[in-house]
């Protein structure tokens, strides 16, 4: 290891700055290498966005909406009746409980692998020292070998739009509302509209979702994306494409939206109760001090990286606030390969199989590449399809919605991408990525004994469809 466990008069070996899961899995990683660690958190609680208003939050209202709306929609179907109530307040009660037991995992990580905790927000002062601004009003001074930015992002702003988190909310604000709106108007067909537009339509609000682009989740493949608009549409909610939003007013009344049509120029007012702007997120780099190390943000404010390591001897950043997908499982990788990179160990993450999951219901996930990307590389390849309405698992329990589709290399039969909507798909995407990460081609897929009668047969099925032999379509 070329980082041997503190042998110079620095404080720490590693001072990450940031709890996030880039951030609090790098530390406990350098924990667990025997390097003197710190992470320092700004805010009073760890975990960051993925934790605290991202991921975890709103998987949390995202189940608890979802066995609502089947107790209402689906339940009688399986002879089952009942007359669901809602209680909003228990369901947000519930919600932050599971946020704060993960929170409290994340404390017992930091002491099992020896993490110090420094509680305050940093700023670096030059190279190998920080300064820490504490929350009592204090100031501390830390020296380090080796620092790992780990600042995440925050939501993009959209001119003509002020958040209030009242009227006009952000993620953060949408994921707390005390009650359902019954308009509510969502800015941004990406991942957070999606799933945030999936919790409250499920708990009643009339969703409409107003988009830039002529298509909903870009980057998605485009039959996976039309399918799960169709889907989202007999769900009840509404989409406004190619339109762009102007301005929004907030009133007593509700919120005043102005939009115009890409198309045709035509502008239209829209009255809601409560608007979501979910434009995206930009990375998060405050008064962080780059100036003091040289160190200047690319034009999107993305710390440049190569190989996790700045252009500045000893600082690394990983996570949201450097270039790639705004990924929880994107910044945990990074998090474990730079700690290992500066560790002098092998630290390696393979940007090509990063798995995109969307969780609404059914759910959206693939990894590789997209049809669209394969025609335009003019790489000759094969599909093979799988509906889920030929899946016994799906049939059994009522949610035969939606396919998979591997996309295969024609002449080596190498795993191109893989697109699938349907129940519980985020559960297996992992299976292809270790499919790709070992080089298994679709036949491996194939003929790769699945267990019956499971969801991921269908990825069998549609593997075995590459060659026209799916058994069950
Ligand atoms: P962050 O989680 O943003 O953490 C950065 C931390 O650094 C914060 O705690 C911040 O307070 C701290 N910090 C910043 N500056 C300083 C400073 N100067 N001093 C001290 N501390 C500082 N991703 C998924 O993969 N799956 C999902 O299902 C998913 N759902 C999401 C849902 C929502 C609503 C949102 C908003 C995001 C979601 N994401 C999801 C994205 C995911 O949350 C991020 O990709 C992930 O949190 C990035 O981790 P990070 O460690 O880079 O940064
Ligand atoms: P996003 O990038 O996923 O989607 C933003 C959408 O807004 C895009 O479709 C874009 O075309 C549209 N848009 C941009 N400007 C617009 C405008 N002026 N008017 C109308 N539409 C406009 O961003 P989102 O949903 O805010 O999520 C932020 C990040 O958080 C994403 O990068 C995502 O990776 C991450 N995330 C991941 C989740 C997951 O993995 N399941 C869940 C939620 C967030």
């Amino acid at each position: 290891m070329a980082l041997s466990p503190s042998n110079t008069d620095a404080d720490y070996d590693v001072v990450v700055i940031g709890s996030g899961v880039g951030g609090y899995t790098a530390a406990i990683r350098a924990g667990q290498l025997g390097l003197k660690t710190a992470c320092i958190e700004g805010n009073s609680v760890l975990g960051g966005t993925c934790l605290n208003v991202g991921c975890i939050p709103s998987k949390a209202l995202l189940h608890a909406s979802e066995l609502f709306d089947l107790a209402r929609t689906k339940f009688e179907g399986f002879g089952i009746k009942v007359d669901p109530k809602l209680d909003l307040a228990t369901m947000m009660d519930q919600k932050q409980a599971s946020v704060d037991a993960l929170g409290h995992g994340i404390k017992f990580l930091f002491r099992k692998y020896k993490v110090s905790r420094i509680d305050g927000w940093a700023r670096l002062d030059g190279p190998g020292r920080i300064e820490v601004r504490k929350s009592d009003g204090g100031k501390a001074q830390i020296t380090t070998r080796h620092v790992v930015i780990a600042t995440g992002s925050v939501p993009a702003p959209l001119p003509g739009v002020t958040i209030d988190q009242a009227r006009i909310v952000d993620s953060t604000g949408a994921l707390k509302l005390s009650k359902i709106p019954k308009r509510l108007l969502i800015i941004g067909a990406g991942s957070i509209g999606l799933e945030l537009g999936s919790v409250w339509r499920r708990l009643g609000a009339e969703v409409e979702v107003v988009e830039f682009l002529d298509h909903i989740i870009p980057g998605a493949d485009t039959a996976i994306a039309s399918a799960c608009q169709k889907m989202l549409e007999k769900q009840g909610v509404a989409f406004r494409l190619s339109t762009r939003v102007l301005e929004a007013t907030a009133h007593d009344a509700g919120v005043s939206v102005e939009v115009e049509s890409l198309k045709d120029g035509v502008k239209a007012s829209i009255e809601v109760d409560v608007v979501l702007v979910s434009v995206g997120r930009r990375p998060f780099v405050g008064d962080l001090g780059l100036e003091t190390v040289n160190l200047v943000p690319d034009n999107r404010g993305f710390i440049p990286t190569q190989n996790f390591a700045t252009s500045a001897p000893g600082i690394w950043a990983i996570g949201d606030v450097t270039a790639g997908p705004m990924l929880a499982h994107k910044a945990e990788d990074e998090g474990v390969a730079c700690v290992e990179t500066l560790a002098g160990l092998a630290g390696h993450v393979d940007y090509d199989i990063i798995p995109s999951v969307i969780y609404t219901s059914p759910e959206v996930a693939w990894v590789g590449l997209t049809e669209e990307q394969v025609k335009a590389s003019g790489h000759p390849y094969k599909v093979g399809r799988f509906p889920f309405s030929a899946n016994s698992r799906a049939k059994l329990q009522h949610e035969g919605e939606g396919f998979v589709r591997v996309i295969s290399s024609t002449d080596d039969y190498r795993i191109l991408g893989v697109h699938m909507i349907g129940p519980q798909v985020s559960e297996f995407i992992g299976e292809v990525c270790l499919a790709m990460e070992f080089h298994a081609d679709s036949e491996d897929l194939a003929r790769t004994c699945h267990p019956h009668p499971t969801r991921s047969e269908a990825l069998r099925q549609a593997a075995m469809g590459v060659d026209g032999w799916a058994t069950q379509t």
